[in-house]
């Protein structure tokens, strides 16, 4: 896995594109999470709560949505904090990429998903070169995810 570590300068530059949408965590965690429910709606099926909801206005209100909006996105942000470490970066992605695979059955395929709407909010907000800063990251963290999924037998 190592050889894709981020080089000092990488970390800095992803660090302050995810300042920049991290500082409407609540707001910008639930428009990639409406997004994805939006454009593929079958991944609405592992949320039991949300699986009713129609349209993208009243998922953007709902506050079960919001919530998981913000806690995906201080998960992100925990990730972010330990990128110059693969160890550490390890230590929070392994329990979290082993309970999406054993406990909620997340189709790994999803996290590519999920990371490329990402990619295209940050493109959206805050132009192509904060998407181009942010590309590694999404790469790293998929590949450590994938290993996880592997790990836990998947
Ligand atoms: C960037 C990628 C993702 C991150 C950082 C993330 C993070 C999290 C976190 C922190 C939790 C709460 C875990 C806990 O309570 O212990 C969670 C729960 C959950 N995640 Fe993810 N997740 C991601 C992607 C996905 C994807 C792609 C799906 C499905 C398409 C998904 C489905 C779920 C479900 C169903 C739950 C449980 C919700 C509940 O009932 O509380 N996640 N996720």
């Amino acid at each position: 896995c190592c050889t894709m570590a981020l080089s000092d300068a990488e970390v800095q530059t992803a660090r302050d594109v995810w300042g920049q949408i991290y500082a409407n965590a609540e707001e910008n965690g639930t428009i990639i999470l409406v997004r994805m429910f939006t454009e593929h709606p079958d991944t609405k099926s592992y949320f039991g709560n949300f699986k009713g909801m129609g349209s993208a206005a009243e998922m953007e209100q709902s506050a079960q949505v919001r919530t998981h909006g913000k806690k995906i996105f201080s998960a992100l942000n925990d990730m972010i904090q330990h990128l110059d470490s693969t160890d550490a970066l390890l230590g929070v992605v392994n329990p979290l990429g082993k309970k999406h695979a054993t406990q909620l059955k997340v189709d790994p395929k999803n996290f590519k998903i999920i990371c490329n709407i990402l990619l295209q909010v940050l493109d959206e907000k805050f132009g192509g070169d904060a998407r181009a800063g942010f590309e590694k990251v999404t790469d790293v963290l998929c590949t450590h995810l994938n290993h996880a999924y592997k790990e836990a037998g998947w």
